[in-house]
């Protein structure tokens, strides 16, 4: 999918799924700001991208700080003369800031910060790139939400309520900004190999059983991968994808299509 020439800003792109678009975004063309907290990482993404010949700069920017958000953006849009994509990809599951995962143990501090990461922080970011994206021609937003803004999983109180929050924050940035023509949309990815998940599982009582309630359910027998996901996100920021607006978008190997596990359909083990 065509996204040469566009301005992306990826918010937490030093690492899994935001690194991954970052880098097939600068593959295809895009000029790519990458932001996280973690510099070295993210520093190294961005020389890594033009190494290869690609265009990327980095910018620290933690997503629950306001200046930070401000200053990204601003930075962003000197840089490139613009913004066409803002893509919210920065986020936290409770398992990354604590083993009190349930209800009786865990501090509203956890749940606050959670939150803060990925549902305030995409409404700063859009609110901050708003002003750059009233001026691109083809201008969108692309919000990480996941399967968990769908369905219920263990462990997942604080990630499952700000996924699902974001799913609904994507439907009314679509409604709000119509009229200056910018989209919004939604992906939600089932299990997607990166660091993120790899926390969850070392955070789970029985990590073996927790990978295969996750992968058992994909119909397509395997974690995601980074790339899967940056594939949608580039067609969402395309000319091809024009006429989608405010949608969520699934992209977890069939999970939520079908209530059942693999060996029922004699299809084996996880990978
Ligand atoms: N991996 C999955 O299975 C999965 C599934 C569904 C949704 N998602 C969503 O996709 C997005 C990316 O997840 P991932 O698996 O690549 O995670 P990851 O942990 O590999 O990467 C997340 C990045 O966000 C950065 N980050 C954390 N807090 C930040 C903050 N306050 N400000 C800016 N950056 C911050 C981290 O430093 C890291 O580089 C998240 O929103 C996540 O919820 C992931």
């Amino acid at each position: 999918m065509s996204v040469e020439g566009l301005r992306f800003v990826i918010t937490g792109s030093s690492a899994g799924i935001g690194a991954g678009t970052a880098r097939l975004a600068a593959e295809r063309g895009a000029r790519v700001m990458v932001s996280d907290v973690n510099d070295e990482l993210g520093e190294a993404l961005a020389a890594e991208i033009r190494d290869a010949g690609g265009e990327a700069l980095y910018q620290h920017c933690d997503v629950t700080d306001e200046a930070q958000v401000q200053s990204l953006m601003e930075a962003a849009g000197s840089a490139f003369g613009g913004i066409d994509v803002l893509h919210n990809n920065a986020g936290i599951h409770e398992s990354m800031l604590t083993s009190d995962l349930s209800l009786e143990t865990m501090s509203r501090d956890i749940f606050e910060k959670v939150v803060s990461v990925n549902l305030i922080g995409v409404f700063l970011c859009a609110k901050y790139a708003l002003p750059y994206l009233k001026e691109s021609e083809q201008a969108s937003i692309i919000n990480a939400g996941s399967t968990s803004s769908i369905a219920g999983y263990p462990n997942c109180m604080a990630y499952g309520s700000s996924k699902g929050a974001v799913m609904q924050l994507t439907k009314n940035l679509a409604v709000d900004l119509a009229p200056y023509g910018i989209r919004a949309n939604c992906y939600c990815p089932g299990s997607i190999h990166t660091q993120m998940v790899d926390k969850f599982l070392e955070a789970a009582p029985d990590p073996q059983a927790m990978l295969n309630t996750m992968t058992l359910t994909h119909l397509i027998p395997r974690m995601g991968a980074p790339k899967d996901v940056a594939e949608l996100v580039c067609f969402l920021a395309s000319e091809q994808s024009q006429f989608i607006n405010g949608v969520v978008w699934l992209i977890d190997g069939g999970s939520l299509a079908w209530r059942g596990t693999l060996d029922i359909l004699g299809m084996g083990g996880a990978q």
